[in-house]
């Protein structure tokens, strides 16, 4: 993916340097030629030997080193670079950089290069929040340094809030589209999340334990490659993408009119929402009363499907769905897949660990309209996204 393409990893001292080794893994995976850079604080956290054993080359610490400057010095480091990339960026970094300070490898490299600088900050919120800091980075966004932002969480401080390194993938991603993998670029893709909430009355709804967190990684990994997303989401706990036109739904009616509103803009339809199937005859104007009955009967009506009806008008479009299963997978996403009309299904057992709805990982299938099956071991939602793009866009039509 990044073959040619040369990545400093600068590694600053922050709690989450831990990550950078796993980013580094990501980015030598790749293709990419990665010589990384750490900082002092950085090494009271994490060794330079466990970067040089995963990059496969020697980890730069020291500006006046004759050894390293002999070897590659930061100004040979600053030039060969296509990316200087900054994961942990400490506070104390950001401020470096946007003050013009140049006091050591990482700063100097940064200072002498022309290539993108990406930073990923990770810091205690209430740093984050501080408008030094805040002011620090907006300088630098202004100068064109590029930032993945920090996710929310609880911090290694205790805290909970803005300020912990998001998921490697997300960081590598980021680079990546700042690396120029532009495969999507130029097609529409309408990605759908989330589960839709069926009112009972204003205080009750069906639903079901969708977290939208699937749906959102493949909008963001399809922003990453280009593409201008359209993302239909239903009642969830996550941020709008920045960069993805997202819309908000509540009920699968709601979706349908959305989706179909939309649909004839799309080259590449992702349906990972997870449509409610049916929804109450009779919708209370009035909270509903329990009275003294024991038991009692919800009539329910079937929503449209989506996604059939999308398969019946597919067109030149790519159509891909989802299949949450809790017994005999295949069969039934091998149904779906033909039933719906689509090129692909992603199919998971919502009952298995690391698979399924509320966390950070998957465990899913593709199967394919020629009845191709591709069995993957668990990941996090964000590789799994990539790897559907990566399947997706060669069914696209000018791939064919
Ligand atoms: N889907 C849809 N509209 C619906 C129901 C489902 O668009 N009313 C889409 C989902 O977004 C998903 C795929 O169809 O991409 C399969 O959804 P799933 O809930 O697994 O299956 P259903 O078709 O609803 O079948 P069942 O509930 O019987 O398993």
């Amino acid at each position: 993916m990044l073959q040619g393409k040369c990545v400093i990893l600068g590694v600053t001292g922050g709690i989450a340097a831990y990550k950078a080794a796993e980013l580094l893994r990501l980015l030598v995976k790749s293709g990419a030629e990665i010589h990384v850079v750490m900082t002092r604080s950085a090494q009271e956290f994490i060794t330079p030997l466990t970067f040089q054993a995963l990059s496969g080359n020697p980890v730069h610490t020291e500006l006046f080193s004759l050894i390293q400057e002999q070897e590659i010095g930061h100004i040979s480091l600053a030039d060969r670079a296509d990316l200087i990339l900054v994961a942990p960026a400490t506070a104390n970094l950001i401020g470096k950089v946007a003050n013009g300070i140049a006091d050591d490898l990482l700063t100097t490299t940064i200072m002498a290069t022309r290539a993108k600088v990406l930073f990923a900050p990770a810091m205690n919120s209430n740093m984050w929040e501080n408008p030094i800091y805040q002011e620090n980075h907006a300088k630098l966004e202004d100068l064109g340094y590029h930032f993945v932002e920090p996710a929310y969480g609880e911090l290694a401080c205790g805290w909970q809030g803005k300020g912990k390194l998001p998921d490697p993938q997300e960081i590598f991603n980021s680079a990546r589209a700042l690396l120029g993998n532009n495969d999507l670029a130029g097609k529409t893709v309408l990605v759908t999340a989330g589960p839709t909430r069926e009112e009972i009355d204003p205080v009750r709804f069906l639903s079901n334990h969708s977290s939208g967190k699937m749906g959102y990684a493949v909008a963001c990994a399809a922003r990453n490659r280009g593409a201008r997303v359209v993302l239909i989401s239903g009642p969830v706990n996550l941020h709008e993408p920045k960069g993805v036109e997202t819309i908000q739904v509540v009920s699968a009616r709601e979706m349908h009119e959305a989706v179909m509103k939309m649909a004839g803009q799309a080259d590449l339809i992702i349906k990972a929402a997870a449509v409610a199937d049916f929804r109450p005859v009779v919708r209370g104007d009035q909270k509903v009363k329990k009275g003294s009955t024991e038991t009692t009967t919800i009539e329910l009506q079937r929503n449209p499907d989506i996604l059939a009806e999308l398969g019946q008008q597919k067109g030149s479009r790519v159509l891909i769905g989802f299949a949450a299963e809790t017994e005999e997978l295949l069969k039934h996403a091998r149904e779906k897949l033909a039933s719906k009309n689509l090129d692909m299904i992603v199919a998971n057992d919502v009952t298995q660990e690391g698979a399924g709805f509320n966390g950070d990982t998957n465990i899913v299938r593709f199967l394919s309209a020629d009845g191709h099956v591709e069995e993957l071991p668990q990941m996090t939602k964000a590789e799994v996204a990539d790897l559907l793009l990566d399947r997706a866009t060669a069914l696209l039509p000018q791939n064919c």
